[in-house]
């Protein structure tokens, strides 16, 4: 029985607690939040014991695991605090806005022999969990491309800096990307501010990976929500598939024959809702940690997410192909 403690008791906080809750082999004893109402009305939905600070949590409770989901430039400190106390972590994306926050953050882990874990959820989505499986079983055969777009609305989220969108959004495309066709070993930038709002909404991404496969992503704000938001395309050479909107449906198009696999999840099933992949990862976090295994996203994935960030900035700023790491 994993014990948990979650700190901060926002809207995606209570995604978090949903998804512990309804898991049979974890416990989710108690909550916290700098705001004591918000601590107290989510500690009562959930029966668990209310706190106003993480130290003051920690202090009193018997802890495996911690949850962060604070705002994303508030992370590094609740984390740290939770891995110094040598507790397992999963915080809510980015892992941080700053490489060097990124690396104390993986280094602290490692120090303390505690795990730390990142929500990339959208790897957990039916679809996307069914493509990583045909991949892995060599339906497509060598990967030779993939084509990712992610666009919804936006300007969103609280900063107001340039790049922003890249962190708070495209974080998650560029996991997707890792995800499905491993490390990448160059890329080039481009980036759009068409409506004038100081922040770059769209943007244009070449990459090359270390395995030889191409891609090509777009990432955009300047869309809306009112449509599919997502669509992905992954080809080697046996065959291709295609996930549209990350949760809806996936096709697999063999290269010998006109004949199409189509595959609807049943709405029956968990992972066809965007916030069921919350539940996907929150769950496969508590079994890998009582099973003593890796956890499937980690401090790595984190740090590897901003590394590509700050190579698409300097990319686009320095007009030239970047190395990420
Ligand atoms: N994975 C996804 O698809 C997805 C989607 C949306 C948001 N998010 C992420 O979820 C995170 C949280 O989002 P939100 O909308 O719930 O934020 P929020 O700001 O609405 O809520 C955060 C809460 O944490 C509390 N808090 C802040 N610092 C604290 C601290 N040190 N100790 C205790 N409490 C503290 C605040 O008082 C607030 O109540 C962000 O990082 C955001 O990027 C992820």
């Amino acid at each position: 029985m994993l014990k948990v403690g979650l700190v901060g008791c926002g809207g995606i906080g209570l995604r978090h607690a949903d998804a512990y809750q309804s898991h049979s082999a974890c416990d989710l004893r108690a909550v916290c939040d700098l705001v004591p109402e918000r601590a107290e009305a989510r500690a009562e939905a959930l029966g668990a014991k209310a706190y106003y600070s993480e130290a003051e949590m920690l202090a009193n409770e018997d802890l495996d695991a911690v949850g962060v989901i604070v705002a994303d430039n508030l992370h590094f400190e609740p984390v740290m605090e939770a891995l110094e106390a040598g507790k397992h972590v999963l915080v809510e994306k980015p892992l941080a806005l700053r490489i060097d926050q990124a690396q104390q953050m993986v280094a602290k882990a490692q120090e303390k022999g505690v795990q730390l874990a990142v929500n990339y959820n959208r790897r957990f989505s039916q679809v996307n969990l069914r493509a990583k499986r045909e991949i892995e079983a060599g339906t497509l055969g060598d990967l030779a491309y993939i084509m990712l777009k992610l666009s919804q609305g936006g300007p969103y989220g609280t900063s107001k800096e340039p790049y922003y969108h890249l962190y708070e959004l495209q974080v998650h495309a560029f996991d997707l990307l890792r995800y499905f066709c491993g490390e990448v070993e160059e890329l080039s930038c481009e980036l759009g501010d068409v409506r004038g709002t100081g922040i770059w909404t769209s943007a244009a991404i070449n990459l090359k990976f270390t395995s030889g496969a191409v891609g090509t992503m777009i990432g955009s704000w300047d869309s809306s929500f009112n449509h599919p938001i997502e669509y992905m395309e992954v080809c080697g050479t046996r065959g291709y598939i295609a996930v549209e909107n990350g949760l809806t449906e996936l096709r697999i198009h063999p290269h010998d024959t006109e004949d199409i696999t189509v595959w609807h999840p049943s709405p029956f099933h968990e992972g066809t809702r965007f916030f069921d992949s919350f539940r996907g990862h929150i769950h496969a976090f508590i079994e890998a940690l009582n099973a003593g295994r890796p956890v499937p996203v980690t401090g790595l994935d984190g740090l590897r997410g901003l590394q590509i960030i700050e190579a698409c900035i300097a990319s686009f700023e320095g007009h030239q192909p970047v190395k990420p790491y």
